[in-house]
């Protein structure tokens, strides 16, 4: 690991480094200037839903002190930033009137990150779906779909020139499946034939977005990179039986195939199909083309892999490299695995890492956090990366999650990923020691890229 820190893997010139967060994690401000709410402000509502009874309201205050924030994203040398939309925000009951002071924070928040020179990446649903549809039947109900979709253009025409990148979705496979299939999340159902009828509906929005995204942007001439970002680990048998190979196939045709061969190749996986049986998605003509239509880029979320194992009670994965505080196994090898997979699968188009990090327990010592096993956690993710990459990946960026501790969803803030500490009483911010190794490992790459320039420029001359 030493040698990772000291030595670290060289990455191309032109390679995005970011952080990111989404809306409902950080913004607060829950019924501010005409927010509606989300289905996560009424799920933190019920009792027992969330770990530590704590909501959204307030959060990491961001809605007031974006300003604050943006410059810590400034200070780290970081020029891309990833997050998301509150949709209630911009359209209080996901249909209907649009509410400028929602659209202004916006528009603010993309002021304050031009002026430093910080790309905006935006991811349009990071799971905060608006009450006012969930009430009508969420995203059970096909013509959430279409609501999406005027949601999306109506972004896009407004701020489409000003986005770097436009992401659909933010894991589709947790807001079904997590939200639908095991009521972890909201809007707190439990029932695995709505989960898969969910994961249709929200492949769906994602297509008929894109076609809305596109007619704006040909419209008016902004080029946004649109894409989905998608949850993703790699399927390891916990042994060499058949029954455990057959369970790490099963798992990673509903898991990962589930929405990348719609995508890529307009059809869902068979294995998993046959598996779903009578929970099987009700397709209409026609889905498919409006879904597997070309990506500028492809999201992929890391942050471990699944451990397929068939015995009972079942193999443990062996976490050599330890767990987090989420008891998440860490295992950058996986992510390795999984880039060299997809590549070998599908035709990709530029890959980012929209999300990769790790929860610790960082206690605030005489006012300082060392968290060195988050710098291992990201240093050895980086070194897998650039293995994917040497082994032919096309990966065109990384985000670290996150920038703030926040809203870690059914957790509330007992978890906290960012490199940067949040006191929430206070709304103290501090960077933690990964945020200064962060700085300077994206300030050594432009050192050595830039060197490399003005090398390859000698020998031209
Ligand atoms: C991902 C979510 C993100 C955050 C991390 C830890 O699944 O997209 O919002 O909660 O996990």
């Amino acid at each position: 690991m030493t040698d990772l820190l000291t030595n670290p893997p060289r990455f191309a010139a032109d390679f995005t480094w970011g952080v990111a967060t989404s809306a409902f994690q950080i913004e607060g401000a829950a019924s501010a200037d005409g927010k509606g709410p989300s289905i996560w402000d009424t799920f933190c509502r019920q009792s027992g839903a969330i770990t530590d009874d704590s909501n959204g309201d307030i959060a990491c205050d961001h809605y007031h002190r974006f300003e604050e924030d943006v410059d810590l994203i400034a200070a780290m040398g970081l020029r891309a930033y990833r997050f998301s939309m509150a949709w209630s925000r911009v359209q209080p009951s996901g249909s209907g009137p649009w509410n400028e002071a929602g659209f202004d924070f916006y528009a603010r928040l993309l002021d304050a990150l031009a002026a430093r020179g910080i790309e905006a990446h935006l991811t349009l649903y990071h799971w905060d779906l608006p009450q006012g549809l969930q009430d009508q039947g969420g995203w059970l109900e096909r013509t959430t779909a279409c609501h999406f979709a005027d949601y999306a253009a109506e972004v896009t025409r407004r701020f489409g020139h000003r986005l770097a990148s436009i992401a659909t979705h933010n894991e589709p496979w947790c807001s079904a499946n997590l939200g639908y299939g095991n009521a972890q999340f909201a809007p707190g159902v439990a029932d695995a034939g709505a989960a898969i009828q969910v994961s249709h509906h929200l492949l769906l929005s994602h297509g008929l977005a894109m076609t809305a995204m596109r007619a704006v942007c040909k419209q008016l001439g902004c080029s946004p990179k649109l894409g989905i970002v998608l949850n993703q680990w790699c399927a390891d048998p916990a042994t060499d039986s058949a029954a455990d190979i057959a369970l790490a196939a099963l798992e990673y045709a509903r898991s990962v195939e589930w929405f990348m061969d719609p995508l890529f190749k307009g059809h869902y996986p068979a294995l998993a199909l046959q598996a779903h049986g009578e929970h099987a998605p009700q397709v209409a003509d026609g889905d498919f083309a409006i879904i597997c239509q070309p990506l500028d880029f492809l999201g992929v979320n890391y942050y471990f892999r699944a451990w397929c194992s068939a015995a009972i009670p079942p193999l443990p994965p062996p976490a050599l490299l330890g767990r987090t505080a989420m008891g998440w196994e860490i295992y950058p090898q996986g992510l390795t695995e999984l880039l060299l997979k997809l590549h070998q699968q599908y035709a990709l188009p530029p890959v980012y890492i929209t999300e990769n990090g790790m929860a610790s327990a960082d206690l605030l010592r005489h006012g300082a956090i060392d968290d060195v096993e988050r710098i291992e956690f990201v240093a050895s993710h980086l070194a897998a990366l650039k293995a994917a990459i040497d082994g032919g990946v096309n990966v065109a960026g990384y985000f670290l999650w996150s920038l703030l501790d926040n809203f870690e969803w059914n957790s509330g803030y007992a978890k906290r990923f960012g490199i940067v500490h949040v006191d929430y009483a206070s709304q103290r911010r501090t960077p933690k020691a990964s945020a200064r190794w962060y700085r300077d490992f994206v300030a050594q790459q432009r050192a050595a890229t830039n060197g490399e320039d003005n090398h390859e420029n000698d020998e031209n001359h």
